[in-house]
């Protein structure tokens, strides 16, 4: 079984990040989940209830997404739930995290050709609950070649030791799920990793992260895989403001949904 190298495990600890070029499985299961992934968002799959929405634009009906991302998509493509992918992934995992390290499989985010926008630079953490702290991280693994022009990831090393930094709806506009990071002098010394299909990064949940816009004529998939330990109450109190001024369509569609 395909392992992490100890250098790779002491480059995660120390930066924040690390990069895996070496495929987690064959080019025939990378096939098949890039089909069912492309299925996936032909059927516009979770979009009544929530979990399909555009995460750089408005989202409103009738737009055509910028950067659609589908939430829990094993959901709608139960395929992306078996094969050898995960067992080698569960197994990195519990080189970065301890024996009981899971892996599942968290959201998938498509940058289509030509016009697929660019994720800007945030804190996976800065999305969640400001009421818990984490020790996780996630696993970003394109389904064909990851590239700077197609929207392969960039990181800033050291950045996982950072505290949240303040971030915005992108552009400020509070319709948009999508949040960006305002202080971007902070970020230094960014780190491309392009990527071959089926390779993968791993990112702790406070490293700074980006991703270019799409500009082959090719689509660019990516699916998201989470992985660590439990979170427990953080210790004294933050808030996270610019999720409470959020007012998605997605937000709406999902309480209609529910
Ligand atoms: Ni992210």
């Amino acid at each position: 079984m395909q392992r992490l190298t100890e250098e790779q495990v002491l480059f995660f600890h120390l930066n924040g990040f690390v990069s895996v070029p070496t495929p987690v499985t064959d080019d025939a299961e990378i096939a098949r989940m890039r089909d069912a992934y492309d299925r996936m968002f032909e059927q516009r799959a979770g979009r009544e209830s929530g979990d399909q929405f555009d995460l750089a634009g408005a989202d409103e009906d009738g737009e055509t997404a910028s950067l659609p991302q589908i939430l829990n998509p094993a959901k709608y493509a139960p395929e992306l739930n078996e094969g050898k992918y995960l067992d080698v992934l569960k197994g990195m995992c519990q080189q970065l995290f301890g024996p009981e390290a899971s892996v599942h499989v968290a959201h998938a985010i498509f940058k289509p050709a030509g016009h697929g926008a660019a994720t800007p630079w945030h804190q996976d953490e800065a999305y969640w609950d400001p009421n818990y702290q984490y020790q996780n991280a996630s696993i970003w693994m394109p389904l064909q070649e990851a590239s700077i022009e197609n929207g392969c990831l960039w990181f800033a090393p050291g950045s996982h030791e950072w505290e949240i930094t303040p971030h915005q709806p992108i552009g400020g506009d509070v319709r948009i799920h999508g949040l960006e990071m305002t202080r971007l002098d902070l970020v230094e010394n960014a780190v491309a990793c392009p990527l071959p299909a089926g390779g993968v990064t791993f990112h702790r949940n406070r490293t700074a992260h980006y991703a270019g816009p799409n500009k082959t004529n090719t689509p660019r998939r990516a699916l998201i895989l989470g992985t660590g330990r439990g979170n427990h109450p953080y210790p004294g109190t933050r808030s996270f403001p610019w999720n409470e001024v959020k007012q998605t369509a997605r937000d709406e569609r999902a309480r209609a949904a529910s």
